[in-house]
């Protein structure tokens, strides 16, 4: 990356993609491996089904396709990209970044690449980087990823965590210009005290991985559900509420909320919390579950091709998670909608390859509690030859 551009006014979305793997686990399946049921995970929860990478599926491979898509989508060449600020909190690897891998994957030679760790708030976070930097002039278009392999960090007999959570990947490219719209206004906050409500005890430097911390199980995904919930419940419509402020609006100026897709009561709370009807929010967390840093991401993507967003609409991205984090950006959309659905057909999975290492076997990384789900024939599988439609035009905004 090199500081070549002028520093710009506005930050705005011109790309936008999102990947899920094809494997479903439904509330059914869950049934079958923990003491819960689908009626309570609905009622608590409102999800339904959330999907399961496959064993040659990882966190860098979902996000170089979603990243891919969404810069079809903005109809830019990956040698475009500047910058590529990934969100995670389940890299492939500690070093290096997931992002770097990401970089080779999608046959970008330029860019700048780093991973941001805000837990399910990365997403937002990330995106705030991305417009610190197009803003001061030193990227001109970044890729912002929000990714998680969540369901190889879950406890199949912690029935408090292991129903909500799946994998997934989205993007977005911001591209700096001085056009009205685009990013208006952004709200960040971290409270500390609430750091060991969601967490994941070892494998860092205060634990380090041994027999031991595998034997306790402290290689999983820990939560306090009820203060988490409270946490939640609190901050995500005051979150949003400033960022609606700072862009100089009011809750019921903006048209679409695409809250985290962590509980639907919590939704239904910031919407109360905003005095604005459920239509407000888009929803598919029935479909994939929590995917952390991916979920608004991935909800954002599925509004726009769902023709839930119009140019000129004002939509508020918010999201809480670990930390504890939350953090909100309210953006006027300023892209064609109907340019993602060509963006995401472009793309395949099979398009994008992630470097191996070399002279390495890894152990087998499917969850034994997941082996039989997995070891179940293909999934109906569609294929796309008939519709892939070519490259988009370019994007008006630059
Ligand atoms: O991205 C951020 C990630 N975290 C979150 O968003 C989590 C926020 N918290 C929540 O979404 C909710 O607290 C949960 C969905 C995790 C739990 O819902 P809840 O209404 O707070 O339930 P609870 O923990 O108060 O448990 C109520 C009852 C308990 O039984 P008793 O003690 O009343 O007999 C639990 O043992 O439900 C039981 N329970 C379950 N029953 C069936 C807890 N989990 C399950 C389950 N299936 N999976």
């Amino acid at each position: 990356m090199t500081n070549e551009s002028a520093p710009v006014r506005r930050a705005h979305v011109t790309g936008w993609g999102r990947y899920v793997p094809e494997q479903i686990l439904t509330n059914a399946d869950l049934e079958k491996m923990v003491d819960t049921n689908d009626e309570w995970i609905v009622t608590r929860t409102g999800i339904r089904e959330r999907r399961v990478a496959a064993a040659h599926e990882t966190t860098a491979s979902m996000a170089a396709v979603a990243g891919l898509r969404a810069i079809r989508t903005s109809g830019l060449d990956p040698d475009d990209i500047d910058l590529i600020v990934l969100a995670t909190l389940t890299p492939d690897y500690w070093m290096p970044s997931t992002a770097a891998l990401v970089k080779e994957a999608i046959g970008n030679t330029r860019a700048a690449a780093m991973d941001v760790s805000a837990a399910c708030s990365g997403f937002v976070y990330a995106f705030s980087t991305a417009q610190a930097y197009v803003t001061a002039g030193l990227a001109r278009h970044v890729l912002v990823i929000g990714a998680e392999l969540l369901t190889r960090f879950l406890d199949y007999t912690d029935r408090g965590t292991c129903i909500l959570f799946g994998d997934g990947a989205g993007a977005v490219v911001v591209s700096g210009s001085d056009e009205p719209g685009g990013s208006l206004g952004i709200s960040l906050t971290t409270e500390p005290q609430g750091a060991y409500m969601i967490w994941l005890p070892a494998g860092g430097a205060k634990s380090p991985p041994s027999r031991e911390t595998v034997a306790r199980g402290e290689h999983y995904i820990r939560m306090e559900g009820r203060e988490t919930y409270r946490f939640a419940t609190r901050t995500l419509a005051s979150t949003a509420l400033e960022s609606i402020r700072r862009a100089g609006l009011e809750p019921g100026d903006v048209s679409l909320f695409i809250p985290h897709q962590a509980n639907i009561r919590i939704i239904e709370a910031v919407a109360k919390g905003l005095s604005l009807p459920m239509n407000r929010m888009f929803v598919n967390l029935d479909r994939y579950g929590n995917t952390s840093a991916a979920s608004v991401p991935i909800a954002l993507a599925e509004a726009v091709n769902e023709g839930r967003v119009a140019v000129g609409d004002r939509i508020c991205m918010v999201a809480f998670g670990a930390g504890f984090t939350s953090g909100a950006v309210t953006i006027e959309w300023t892209a064609d909608p109907a340019r993602g659905t060509a963006g995401d057909a472009a793309v395949r999975p099979g398009d994008v390859n992630v470097r191996l290492p070399v002279d390495w076997d890894s152990v087998d990384p499917i969850p034994p509690a997941l082996a039989a789900l997995m070891s179940r024939p293909d999934p109906l599988h569609i294929p796309l030859d008939d519709v892939v439609p070519g490259d988009p035009e370019p994007a008006s905004v630059t």
